[in-house]
């Protein structure tokens, strides 16, 4: 029998960390409402990157309809908005700033409680929000992290390493940039990789061999450019074969070492990079290998959504005292 509708928690979550501005509706931690997601990707296109400037201030002009797109399109007045969530960090201050403040203001306004999340803890759990399965090993991968985590419970777990310069999406975005293709490059390289032969060039595999989690990919950025230099007309189908098979092999390597020493049966992968098809089949493949289960989010969970801000602050609301932050807040709350 399905439970009565006054029992159920709707959550609007609230993201604005970079360049994504979004608001969904969460239901019970679990059921997405909606997720509406406004991407600024095109109008930092021209400059190759994020710009902090323009981005808050898109943030601003976007905030208050996007926040009521997602009421509508979850079909919800405000009296039926349990909590307010709102990512406090690690992300862009200025615009962390916009969905914060958005946040607070609307909690305080419905007189509901106010979480703020952590944007990577967020990250961390979201392939949980329809499949609950804990213990288990999870990697994430986005444009300004890379971490290996080992969570036994929502709100419960430690980081093993991370990079230790570039992120692996920062690696793919750059190495785009030298092969003059467009931004963001993650996307790019993985399209014109399908075409290449992934053994063409024997880039380092950074710290593969290190017994420690860390990663770095700064190295590799520095090496697939001297090639470059010596060998100017190479097919750049190859390039980015090879470029990110040494990124996969790496991410790979040591997410499936941290399985087994852990024991755990879950393995999980999640932002932006976790939607590379090559990572997705190789994690596949070793889980299948190994009989470990692989959760992977849905692409629209893996890039930066507030969904998984919704979806966090609920499992916090049953559990406060499992706040537990996994990167570095920058004091925000
Ligand atoms: O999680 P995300 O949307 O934003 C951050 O929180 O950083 O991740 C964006 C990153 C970018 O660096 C982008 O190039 C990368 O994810 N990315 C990919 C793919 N799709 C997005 N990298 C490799 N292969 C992809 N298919
Ligand atoms: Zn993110």
């Amino acid at each position: 029998m399905s439970r009565p509708a006054s029992d159920r928690v709707n959550i609007l979550g609230i993201e604005t960390s970079c360049d994504e501005t979004s608001a969904a509706v969460v239901r019970d931690g679990t059921e997405i409402l909606s997720n509406v997601v406004s991407s600024q990707v095109d109008l930092h296109r021209p400059f190759g990157g994020v710009v902090p400037e323009l981005a808050s201030r898109h943030h601003l002009e976007l905030i208050d309809s996007i926040v009521t797109e997602a009421l509508t399109a979850a079909g919800m007045g405000w009296s039926e908005i349990h909590a307010v969530a709102a990512t406090y960090g690690p992300g862009l201050a200025s615009s962390l700033l916009i969905g914060l403040n958005a946040g607070k203001g609307i909690a305080t306004s419905l007189g509901v409680p106010f979480y703020a999340i952590n944007h990577m803890e967020a990250h961390l759990y979201s392939p949980l929000i329809a499949r609950a399965e804990l213990p288990m090993v999870s990697l994430i991968v986005s444009g300004g992290h890379t971490m290996l985590v080992h969570a036994t419970a929502i709100g419960r777990h430690e980081i093993l390493g991370q990079t230790v310069d570039d992120a692996a999406g920062e690696a793919f975005d750059k190495v785009a940039k030298l092969l003059k293709l467009g931004y963001p490059g993650g996307p790019e390289i993985d399209r014109l990789a399908k075409q290449g032969n992934p053994a063409a060039i024997a880039f380092p595999r950074s710290m593969l061999d290190d017994p420690s989690y860390n990663f770095s990919f700064s190295g590799l950025k520095t090496s697939v450019r001297y090639w470059l230099d010596r060998n100017g007309s190479a097919p750049v189908a190859d390039v980015c074969a090879s470029f990110q098979e040494a990124v996969v092999d790496v991410l790979v390597g040591k997410t499936m070492r941290a399985a087994e020493q852990f024991g755990v049966r879950t393995v999980s992968a999640a932002g932006g990079v976790s939607i590379n098809s090559r990572l997705r089949a190789r994690l596949r493949e070793e889980c299948d290998r190994r009989q470990i289960r692989l959760l992977l989010a849905d692409a629209k969970l893996c890039t930066d959504n507030a969904a998984m801000i919704g979806a966090l602050a609920f499992h916090k609301r049953s559990a406060p005292d499992m706040a537990v932050e996994i990167a570095p807040s920058i004091g925000l709350v």
